[in-house]
């Protein structure tokens, strides 16, 4: 009887539980669309049209507003660029140099071995140019957040008119996928915002994928040199496997009557 009781009880707390939490229920967010990613699996790659795309994009898009201070511009050599391409694209960036004599801080041009340069000194900055909020450096995005690169494409073709019974607050706009379904930034891209150098139509979907993937490869450049040695670790541990099980089958056989116990 005191079982039963006890029972009850547990079971009552899990069944009620959610009722008694209404307010973090109201606004959760929408869990986001997947999308069909080449880099996904273990066999999956970057394809590098899309990256160059996709680094287009953030150029010049996303790089006013965030930062990607993981990332040093030498690792765009793996998207195709050359070195002195490169140099002329960190020296269009100007970043906090060594003091001066008086002891004032100075401005340097980034080179190569620098990692990209934030769009702002600092998060006060950052806050007071963007109403408030701040706009998080990008490096990690997609490993970050819990759907990771569904998450990212899903803010940004995610952009939508409020419910009209949804409380949007002043100066946010309604996205579903954000957490509380809305986010301070402004809707970021427009179809043909860009223009591709390969002739792809410039949609918000493919900018949107473009960028993504783009971020994914940020997040992760030695990815596909990680996995690649993965697979090749893995094929030398199976004939290893099955050249040591030959082995032990020969020593065994030389020990007559004595069978392998396997
Ligand atoms: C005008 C400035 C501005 C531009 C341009 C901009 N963003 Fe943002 N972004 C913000 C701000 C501000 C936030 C923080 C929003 C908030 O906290 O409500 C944000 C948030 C985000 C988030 C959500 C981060 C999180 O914490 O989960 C993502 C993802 C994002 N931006 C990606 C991009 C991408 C990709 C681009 C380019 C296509 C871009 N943004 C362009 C200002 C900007």
């Amino acid at each position: 009887m005191k079982k039963n009781f006890f029972l009850f009880m547990t079971l009552s707390l899990f069944v009620l539980t959610p009722y008694f939490t209404p307010l973090a229920h109201a606004v959760e967010s929408t869990v986001p669309p997947k999308a069909n990613w080449s880099f996904k699996g273990i066999f999956g790659v970057f394809k590098r049209d899309q990256l160059q795309r996709g680094f287009q994009v953030y150029k010049e898009a996303c790089a006013i507003c965030h930062g990607l201070d993981l990332l040093r511009y030498d690792k765009l050599m793996a998207l195709g660029f050359t070195m002195d391409e490169i140099k002329a694209i960190a020296g269009e960036h100007d970043i906090p140099g060594p003091l001066d004599e008086e002891g004032e801080p100075t401005l340097i041009k980034a080179t190569p071995a620098d990692a990209f340069a934030s769009p702002y000194p600092n998060d006060n900055a950052a806050r007071a140019a963007n109403n408030g909020s701040l706009p998080p450096d990008l490096s990690l995005m997609t490993k970050a957040r819990v759907h990771g690169a569904d998450y990212l494409r899903g803010i940004l073709i995610g952009y939508e008119q409020a419910p009209d019974d949804f409380g949007l607050m002043d100066g946010m706009y309604y996205n579903p996928y954000f957490s509380g379904q809305q986010i301070a930034m402004p809707p970021p891209l427009v179809d043909n915002q860009v223009e591709y150098a390969d002739g792809t139509k410039a949609t918000v979907h493919q900018m949107s994928e473009d960028v993504t993937a783009f971020l994914a490869w940020a997040a992760e450049p030695e990815l596909e040199t990680r996995r690649n040695l993965g697979v090749k670790v893995m094929i030398f541990l199976s004939f290893f496997t099955i050249l040591m099980y030959c082995l032990m089958r020969r020593t065994w056989r030389k020990i007559k009557g004595v069978k392998p116990k396997l």
